[in-house]
């Protein structure tokens, strides 16, 4: 009888060693109890690795955190056919299988455990393999993009990434996809907000923002900046499982910016340096007259208190004055970090003003200013729309060599369209009564270099970089002129949204 026992046991192990198909069994308690040779090649355990260890251990499913078919085949006691999942090698790698789970019951027809026999789906032909063809043609498509285009699962990890990507970032796909974007491809300084942002985005407690440029780290640690474009990507029950972006690298543009921006600043410094000296010298001088008058009356023993006091809170009156116009000159020539913030758009007109106010009195023009009242915020870079406005003025200016009227208004408009929606916008217009521009110069106004003056008083930067600035701030510029008319230019800056900006600003 023993040997009969023994007999038939051997010959069942040589039929599970012999099929084709991986099987193991496990105990009501999920360890493995049994596992043949196609369950080791398939998986790349030996079974002593894997005898009495759990198997959601072992094989990491994506099944195993949500509905173990193990436990279910338990409950119902039936069969569980077919289902494909994806499960880990002992080296890492992902494979898709199909498996059977079926209950295995004692000789009293008792539940003790679970038989699973599983196939590796990716050496099947038929639809596995129509599957990868159109995965590598979905990939060929992603690869002559000229866009970098990578999506990223809910654990940050990276699933796709097409050749711009590869390219830019300069790895090799596989150096790239299974690897944490952000520890890979994010430069340290931003990594741990950007990480946190993410987190919040995959829990569904942030809206991923669609449109924002940062910076990548490339393989050398060279850093270029992208402007992305995302999307969360949802399962067929809406969770969120991971998101997809596109980005274009905008370095070489950004840096081109930067370069016009500091050569216009370095010309518009140059004509202000004129009209700010002088704007400094004459109450300088009338200081100086004042002090003259009293080092005499003082040696005379004439001061008398009462005019004293009064001619010395003028001077102090002056010379805060002179301070602050300096104070704004140096402001302005300082190189300045970037700096978004909420600004209010009548105080930069001021601070624009403080700075040209003494060549247009110069220039014998007549400035009326029509601000309105309580602007509400926009999101802006102080100094960069100051630039736009003394490049608009000085045009101005110049535009009316023989004086004129210079009128600067700023409002809020209700639903202008800028880019795609209608938005609430401040609008600030600057009209002058000058020479205007020909219907054929119109065209060519925001390009660099265009420039109908003369040598040494302009060479055509002005509006290039006024033409920048807005588009960084994603506003609109309006120009309407009529030779011998006039001229006028309309910005409009979108009203910050206080709410969003609360929730979504990083
Ligand atoms: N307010 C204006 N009135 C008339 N022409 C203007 C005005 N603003 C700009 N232009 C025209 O646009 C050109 C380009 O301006 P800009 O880019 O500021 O360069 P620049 O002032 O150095 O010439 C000017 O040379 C001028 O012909
Ligand atoms: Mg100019």
């Amino acid at each position: 009888m023993k040997k009969e026992d023994e007999i038939t046991k051997e010959f069942l192990e040589n039929v599970l060693e012999s099929m084709d198909g991986g099987v193991f069994a496990i105990d009501k308690n999920g360890r493995i109890t049994l596992f043949n040779r196609s369950a080791e090649e398939i998986t790349g355990f030996k079974r002593e690795e894997v005898l009495n260890k759990e198997c959601c251990h072992i094989l990491k499913s994506d099944l195993c955190k949500e509905k173990c078919p193990l436990k279910e085949v338990l409950e119902i006691g039936k069969p569980v056919f077919n289902y494909e999942i994806m499960i880990a090698t002992k080296a890492g790698n992902k494979v898709p299988v199909n498996i059977t789970t079926s209950p295995l019951r004692s000789s009293n027809n008792e539940i003790i455990g679970a038989v699973e026999n599983f196939r590796d789906l990716t050496k099947h032909k038929g639809l596995w393999g129509k599957l990868r063809q159109e995965r590598n043609k979905a990939q060929q498509y992603l690869n002559i993009a000229g866009v970098i285009i990578v999506a990223i699962n809910d654990e940050g990890i990276v699933s796709l990434i097409n050749r711009e990507g590869c390219d830019v970032l300069g790895y090799k796909e596989e150096e790239i996809r299974g690897k944490n974007w952000c520890d890979l491809c994010v430069p340290e300084r931003m990594r741990k907000e950007r990480k946190d942002t993410f987190k919040k985005v995959m829990a569904g407690e942030k809206k991923e923002i669609e449109d924002y440029e940062n910076s990548i780290l490339t393989k050398s640690g060279e850093e270029r900046i992208i402007a992305w474009h995302n999307t969360t990507l949802t399962d067929d029950k809406g969770r969120i499982i991971g998101t997809l972006s596109s980005g274009k690298d905008i370095t070489q543009r950004k840096q081109t910016e930067e370069e016009l921006n500091r050569s216009e600043k370095l010309v518009s410094l140059g004509q202000l340096a004129a009209s700010v000296a002088h704007e400094v010298n004459n109450p300088l001088a009338g200081i100086m007259i004042y002090i003259k008058l009293f080092l005499k009356k003082y040696k005379e023993k004439k001061l008398q208190a009462e005019n004293t006091e009064k001619q010395l809170l003028k001077m102090e009156k002056e010379l805060d004055r002179t301070t602050r116009i300096i104070r704004n000159l140096l402001d302005f020539a300082r190189q300045s970090e970037p700096n978004i913030r909420p600004v209010d758009m009548n105080k930069v007109l001021e601070a624009a003003l403080l700075l040209v106010g003494h060549q247009i009195s110069l220039e014998n023009i007549k400035l009326e200013k029509k601000s309105e009242a309580h602007l509400p915020l926009i999101l802006a870079d102080f100094d960069k729309i100051q630039q736009v406005l003394i490049n608009i003025i000085m045009n101005a200016i110049q535009s009316m060599p023989d004086g004129g009227n210079l009128t600067i208004a700023t409002s809020v408009v209700k639903g202008i369209r800028i880019g795609e929606l209608p938005k609430d916008a401040v609008r600030i217009e600057i009209r002058d009564t000058g020479v205007g521009i020909t219907k054929e110069n119109m065209s060519k106004l925001f390009t660099p270099f265009f420039t109908t003056k003369e040598k040494g008083k302009g060479v055509g930067l002005g509006l290039s970089v006024v033409h920048g600035i807005i588009e960084q701030h994603n506003g609109k510029i309006i120009v309407d002129s009529e030779p011998n008319v006039g001229t006028t230019f309309s910005i409009y800056l979108e009203v910050m949204d206080e709410k969003k900006d609360k929730n979504t600003r990083r």
